[in-house]
């Protein structure tokens, strides 16, 4: 097997989170998941926790599992929660930190939090607050996790009032992204993985997207080759602003650039899997640098740019790609004026002033934002 024997012996990535009392590691590469005990084994003080969903257990438990034992560390409990975004609510986040309790968990120990979003946002939470915080580790599993969710130290669940409605700043104290994971995940998944991974470029790194540009293919079929240094990159444009102002007291919000719009739509839908997060987040990233450049902000060839890119790897540009009930403009106004980022009636956009160069402003009009809908979406 020389694919792999390669694999283990490069050196990965290595990015560092410089947050402080609380800055951590991100290892990336491929077939690292067999290194995940070693780095392990350096923070950790007492027994380990699994937390995981059903499916990635069925995949890969069983290596993380062999990676720990083989660098002699103490496994506490595996638990593995239910698929899908239904799990992120209140009575499995109450379900997993009793059953951690019941099963031993004391404050020295550290909880794993091995799967996508889900399972790190429910898992970090948990870790959060049982015991008054316990150390966890991100081992994410899909390509939007390892470029989005296990970085920065968002963790939630969500509530009849919307999503990551209740939650916590907590920093992992070590993220480990194996690469090769990405090879079981469904073709759809890897794509919408892929905006997340894409949208770091375009806020902060035109050199990075232009990278994209030749081997987005290569990236999105998990090419070892490539795969690696484009988490790698993604993930550094990530942790540099989550540096610089963990809270999101004001450039954080930069990495929201598509989700005004890419939320609004998903809430009009009610979170349906019809439109998965980074599909809407694909099409929201086109539609704030349409609006960008309607708003004479943003070059209409920069526009023009991604939506190539987006055509090249078959994401989506526009929600008619996709195939979902109608919307009406209307409609998603209403849900833009509902979201978090909007105060006294005025929405904070991230918008472009070209690839690479992402702002943040409230100040779009009404009139502006209803005429640009109208237009996207009849
Ligand atoms: N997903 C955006 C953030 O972590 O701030």
């Amino acid at each position: 097997m020389p694919e792999i024997a390669r694999n283990l012996e490069a050196e990965p990535h290595r990015l560092r989170v410089e947050l402080g009392a609380r800055a951590y590691d991100i290892v990336i590469g491929a077939g690292i998941l067999a290194r995940a005990g070693a780095e392990i084994k350096a923070l950790a003080n007492g027994r380990v926790y699994i937390v995981t969903d059903a499916n990635v257990a069925d995949q890969h438990l069983r290596a993380l599992r062999h990676a720990l034992e083989a660098a002699g560390l103490e496994t506490g409990w595996t638990i593995a929660v239910p698929p899908g975004e239904h799990t992120k609510c209140v009575a499995e986040l109450d379900w997993l930190i009793l059953a951690l309790l019941e099963h031993g968990l004391e404050r020295s120990d550290l909880i794993i939090a091995f799967g996508g979003g889900v399972v790190g946002d429910l898992a970090g939470l948990a870790a959060a607050i049982a015991l008054r915080g316990v150390d966890f580790v991100q081992i994410p599993t899909t390509l939007l996790a390892q470029v989005d969710s296990s970085v920065g130290g968002k963790t939630a669940i969500d509530t009849v009032f919307g999503k990551n409605t209740i939650g916590a700043f907590h920093q992992p104290r070590l993220v480990v992204i194996d690469t090769d994971l990405l090879a079981t995940l469904p073709e759809r998944e890897r794509r919408a993985g892929y905006a997340e991974l894409m949208k770091h470029g375009l806020i902060a790194d035109e050199a990075f997207f232009s990278w994209l540009e030749t081997h987005g293919a290569a990236v999105l079929a998990g090419d070892p080759d490539f795969a690696p240094e484009a988490v790698y990159r993604s993930c550094a444009i990530k942790a540099k602003i989550v540096a610089a102002d963990e809270r999101e007291a004001g450039e954080r919000a930069l990495l929201n650039l598509g989700h005004t719009f890419a939320h609004a739509f998903e809430a009009e839908l009610g979170y349906s899997s019809r439109l998965l997060h980074g599909e809407a987040v694909s099409f929201g990233c086109r539609m704030a640098a349409a609006m960008s450049a309607r708003l004479g902000f943003c070059p209409p060839s920069d526009v023009l740019r991604l939506e190539r890119h987006l055509d090249g790897l078959g994401l989506a540009r526009r929600p008619r790609d996709l195939d979902l009930p109608p919307l009406r403009p209307s409609d998603i106004l209403r849900q833009i004026r509902r979201d978090k980022k909007t105060k006294a009636g005025r929405t904070t956009f991230v918008l472009l002033k070209g690839i690479g160069r992402a702002f943040l402003t409230r100040g779009v009009d009404d009139e502006a934002l209803a005429a640009f809908l109208q237009d996207e979406l009849t």
